[in-house]
Parts: C-alpha cells; sequence; structure tokens
C-alpha cells in the first residue's frame, strides 16, 4: 500500500538516547520534509513541542498522548523508539482496533513475529520488498550487535559463502541504555581519583596504583553499581541481557536468530538456519559495539577476492588493511564513534585451514544499530 504525499508519521519516543539520535539522522536526510510528524508523548500531552523538535513540526504543533489509541490510529505510519513496554502496551490493541498503518520501532517485542520483518535494507533489502508486496505492516529494527555485523560481513553471507559463524562481541555501555554510560563514566572518575596522588608521583609503585584500583572497584556500592551490576570501568562482563537457563544469555541467541531471519533464512523461509553462536561481552566503550568473528566458509575463497567483496558491499562497510596501523588508527570503537563508518579489519586465514577465516568489525550501535535502520524503513515507504 503506498502512502499518500506527507503521510501523518507518529513519533514516540523521540526524547530518549536512540530516539535523540534518530531525530539527528532525519534531520541530517531531510526526512521531516517529507511527512507530516506528530510527537507524541506519555509524560506531557498537550504541551507545546519542546525547542529541540519544533523545528521539524509542520501543522501539527502539540505533543500527543501516546496513550490514546485514536490519535495514534490517525498516523500512517508510526515510529518508536519508546522501548519494548510500550510496544506491548500499544501495538496490539491498535491492530485489534483495525489499524492498517505501518508500525516502525527499535524493540525486541515484535522481531521474531512472523508478521514483522526485522529491516536492515543495505543486507536485506529484497526481504523487506517480498513483505511489502506480501501486505506486512511491522518493520522492526535489529539487535544493534546483529546489524552492526552485517553491515560489515553481509557479503559473505549474501554470496552464501558462510557455512557457520562463531563471534565473541566487544559491547558498548550505550546498549544498557544511557544511564549505563554515565556509570561507567562515573566508575571511571571515582576508579581514577581513588590513584591521583600516587599517579601525579612518577616514583611511586605501579603494583600499589594497582593494588588501590582493585580495592576501589570491588568497594564500589551497591549505588555505584546500580545499572551494571557489577563494576564495568577498568574490567568488563562476559554475560549480556537474561539467563536463558541454557547456558547462554538472550543476546547470543540474538545473534543467531535475528541474524538469519534478517537473512530470510530458517525454519519460517524453508531453509536451514546457518548456525551463528557467540559469547557476548560487555566493555568500557561507549557506544561502539565491536566483535571478532570466526567464519567457516563453504570453500576456499582466495582472501583478495574476501577483502574485494567487503569492500564493495555497501557503501558504509570499510576495508583495513590487515597492518598494525591501520588497525589501531581505523578499527577502534575511539575512531568510529559517531560516524556511519562500519570497519572490517583483522581479516585472515586461520591456522585450522584455508576455509577458517578471523575478522573484526565495530559500528556505533545508535547508528547503525538502533535508529539508522528505521529511518531508511521510513524512505522506503515513501519511495514505494
Ligand atoms: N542488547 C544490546 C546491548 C543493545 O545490551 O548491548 C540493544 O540491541
Amino acid at each position: 500500500m503506498a502512502l499518500n504525499s506527507n503521510p501523518r508519521v507518529g513519533l514516540v519516543g523521540w526524547r530518549g538516547m536512540v530516539g535523540s539520535v534518530l531525530m539527528q539522522r532525519m534531520e541530517a536526510e531531510g526526512d521531516f520534509a517529507l511527512v507530516e510528524p506528530v510527537f507524541f508523548s506519555t509524560s506531557n500531552a498537550g504541551g507545546l513541542l519542546p525547542a529541540a523538535i519544533a523545528r521539524f513540526a509542520k501543522n501539527e504543533r502539540k505533543l500527543q498522548s501516546a496513550r490514546d489509541l485514536k490519535t495514534l490510529a490517525a498516523c500512517d505510519v508510526i515510529i518508536t523508539c519508546q522501548g519494548s513496554d510500550f510496544t506491548k502496551e500499544a501495538h496490539a490493541p491498535l491492530r485489534a482496533a483495525g489499524w492498517k498503518g505501518y508500525w516502525i520501532d527499535a524493540a525486541k517485542t515484535l522481531r521474531m513475529a512472523d508478521d514483522a520483518v526485522i529491516v536492515l535494507d543495505p543486507v536485506n533489502l529484497p526481504v523487506i520488498k517480498n513483505a511489502l508486496v506480501k501486505g506486512l505492516k511491522n518493520y522492526i529494527g535489529g539487535n544493534c550487535t546483529v546489524s552492526c555485523m552485517l553491515m560489515g560481513l553481509g557479503a559473505l553471507f549474501k554470496a552464501d559463502l558462510v557455512e557457520w559463524m562463531t563471534c565473541t562481541t566487544y559491547q558498548a555501555a550505550s546498549g544498557g541504555g544511557a544511564q549505563h554510560m554515565r556509570e561507567l563514566l562515573t566508575q571511571m572518575g571515582t576508579v581514577n581519583a581513588s590513584v591521583k596522588a600516587l599517579l601525579d608521583d612518577p616514583a611511586s609503585a605501579i603494583l600499589e596504583i594497582d593494588r588501590q584500583v582493585a580495592a576501589t572497584q570491588r568497594g564500589l556500592s551497591a549505588e555505584q553499581t546500580q545499572h551494571f551490576m557489577v563494576p564495568l570501568a577498568g574490567s568488563l562482563i562476559p554475560w549480556i541481557d537474561v539467563d536463558r537457563g541454557d547456558g547462554t544469555s538472550l543476546e547470543e541467541w540474538k545473534g543467531g536468530a535475528e541474524t538469519n531471519k534478517i537473512l530470510g533464512r530458517g525454519a519460517g523461509f524453508g531453509t536451514a538456519a546457518i548456525p551463528i553462536d557467540s559469547i557476548c561481552v560487555r566493555v568500557g566503550a561507549m557506544r561502539c559495539h565491536s566483535q571478532s568473528v570466526t567464519i567457516k566458509l563453504r570453500k576456499d575463497v582466495p582472501l583478495p577476492e574476501i577483502e574485494q567483496m567487503i569492500a564493495a558491499d555497501n557503501e558504509w562497510a570499510r576495508f583495513v588493511p590487515n597492518q598494525r596501523e591501520a588497525t589501531i588508527r581505523q578499527l577502534t570503537p575511539v575512531a568510529v564513534t559517531g560516524t556511519m563508518q562500519i570497519p572490517v579489519g583483522r581479516v585472515r586465514k586461520l591456522a585450522m585451514g584455508p576455509s577458517y577465516l578471523g575478522a573484526f568489525t565495530i559500528g556505533d550501535q545508535l547508528l547503525w544499530g538502533a535508529a539508522e535502520p528505521l529511518r531508511r524503513m521510513l524512505r522506503i515507504l515513501l519511495e514505494q
């Protein structure tokens, strides 16, 4: 169903971290000019649009209530970054009331539903187009780790070269949310302050500094570790999201389940799923998720061919030569943060044999990992 010109696009959760990044990207790409934005609020319905978003508005100058199904249902498209609770609360009642609009969100609630597509169009535009033809109305952004990985390595999947893959992730604090980022930085400050005098003294003993750092980390209060539950500054946490009770975390399960669904593979598509398994680790990076992958190729493809495929797959993937200088300059969270680039490096054949490939990839989890696939889905709807 093609949208009318200037369709009503309801925006929910625009104030949060992912929502704010979405607003920035929609502004940068001129998306607001193509729609009638309707801003919803769960806390300040009826209020005037705050300055941060007022310049994006056309006729709708007031905040609408995100609890008002009728006003939501008057939208042709709803894009929400409000989180899974809102999706649970609003989506089913809207559909039950007969709403036929397009629902675009970034929450896990609907991702694996049969009537939902996980959107990452540089990787799965054919899957999205096919769903549009079939009349599907739910288009959901994928798990950030999965989306960032596929933006870098999608070429190998598209060419059906991957027999299986295993990853170790290095996930940033932002994946937990804004409060997690603050907690990490506060912990860093606390740790640093506890040894500042010793650091300032060049004659101090490093093992004494180390002893005090460990004591400070272990001594962080429940309040200081409220969000991560344990210290993250100067440490790492090899478990992300809930315990599924079978030895895996939910984040690890998503890696396999969502990657296959994005690619249009697995039971729902009548093809064999590609086995993908991970160990997901939280590290003290701010907003870039990284991952080290081992891929078993279906055949021995020469390395230059693989490098060429990665570099040519989409305009954001950047092949980084497997050399020290290029790697430490280009393949780090600090180099990538706030950019749309997805560098892929450390690409080499492994000691296990010529069909075993190692690689390392990074992406900003708030951009390709969250906001960008949503606004691109809106563009796909507008261009239908
Ligand atoms: N679950 C991810 C994380 C973020 O905790 O890093 C959202 O996809």
